[in-house]
């Protein structure tokens, strides 16, 4: 399978957001990234139900909801029914991650868990057959436009491993400062999605730029 772009709508004109998710519709891209931030697990709101909802009515493409809020459980029910496909919540906000992840799945929704840059992937060794997305950030969560960690690339590679020897199929996502330089290295240590959020939609042409994300080709700028 070649890898996925999904774009960040965070980063999109949210006073024109019909026209960024035609956008997404129309290009290469494969999944929409939505970021859900609470304002207590990461320092900075974002958007919830109503908004995510409008972006339904046009989004045409998987809906792969990232949740950077506390206590996630509250709301699995709720986000399937705004429209989410895919659900990751933070290994770092949840007490009960197995009951988290099976409560996903009950919805009829795929089960994601987000790492932050501390945390290490052997934390998911116990649960990586439970899981069907791993999204390692490569900032800290709560912001667009941060330099992505180059200690990213390792942890994709032991990730990789560690699917590999559970015999799991899960896919691994990357979400922070995704850029034509570190995209290709990312994709040959193993990851199977990239995120983009400010490269795509702060480009001069952001289905060119999506088109470079999905081919790992990009043309001098
Ligand atoms: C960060 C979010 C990311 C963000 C990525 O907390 O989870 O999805 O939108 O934005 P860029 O690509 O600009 O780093
Ligand atoms: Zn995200």
């Amino acid at each position: 399978m070649s890898h996925l772009i999904a774009p960040s709508i965070l980063a999109a004109d949210f006073a024109n957001l019909q026209k960024d998710c035609e956008m997404v519709n129309d290009s290469q891209a494969d999944w929409f990234h939505i970021d859900v931030m609470d304002g207590v697990f990461v320092p900075n709101i974002s958007f919830g139900m109503p908004v995510i909802k409008a972006i339904k009515k046009h989004a045409k493409k998987t809906m792969d909801v990232h949740l950077m809020i506390v206590d996630p459980d509250r709301y699995i029910k709720t986000f399937k029914e705004v429209g989410a496909d895919i659900l990751t919540v933070h290994y770092e906000a949840c007490t009960h991650l197995h009951i988290t992840l099976q409560a996903i799945k009950a919805e009829g929704m795929q089960a994601g868990v987000a790492l932050n840059p501390h945390t290490s992937v052997d934390l998911l060794k116990d649960t990586i057959k439970d899981i069907d997305l791993v999204c390692i950030m490569s900032v800290n969560p709560g912001f667009g436009g941060q330099s992505f960690i180059e200690n990213t690339y390792d942890k994709v590679r032991e990730l990789k491993s560690l699917i590999e020897s559970k015999g799991a199929d899960t896919k691994i996502e990357i979400d922070g400062g995704v850029n034509s330089q570190n995209a290709p290295k990312l994709i040959e240590a193993g990851a199977d999605v990239l995120v983009a959020g400010s490269f795509v939609f702060r480009s001069e042409n952001p289905m060119d730029t999506i088109i470079g994300l999905k081919n790992c080709y990009f043309p001098l700028r």
